[in-house]
């Protein structure tokens, strides 16, 4: 476990944010393709604000504490400000992954784009039935 960041194991073995929202907003899905992990992203918006985020991971440690860090980054942010959350700033956070473990850090920030798509999808078939 020495290759993995300080950063990576607080992450890993205190995860933030673990769980489900019931009546979330938004839900986003995401599947490794590469060893078929997978992530669920939940999340309440108000004000266009990301007011919560809860995850579930099944996967690996590194899937863990990038899941867990991504919650920690966007909770307060505008909708924008979480669509220009890019893999590249998760690993940043996490102070890096191994070169291995990279392919892990593409899941939380995928998950949490499409939650956001799923919450316009749905803001979007609001107005329209209207
Ligand atoms: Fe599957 Fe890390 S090995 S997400």
């Amino acid at each position: 476990m020495a290759f993995y960041s300080k950063k990576v194991m607080e992450h890993f073995m205190n995860p933030k944010n673990v769980g489900e929202i019931k009546n979330a907003d938004g839900i986003g899905k995401v599947g490794n393709p590469i060893c078929g992990d997978m992530m669920v992203f939940y999340i309440k918006v108000k004000d266009n604000k990301i007011e919560n985020v809860k995850f579930k991971t099944f996967g690996c440690g590194a899937a863990i504490a990038v899941s867990s860090i991504v919650s920690e980054m966007v909770v307060g942010k505008t909708l924008e400000e979480a669509i220009n959350l890019k893999n590249d700033d998760v690993v940043k956070a996490l102070d890096g992954l191994p070169k291995n473990k990279i392919h892990c850090s593409n899941l939380g920030a995928d998950a949490l784009h499409k939650a956001i798509e799923n919450y316009k999808n749905k803001l979007l078939n609001n107005t329209e039935e209207k």
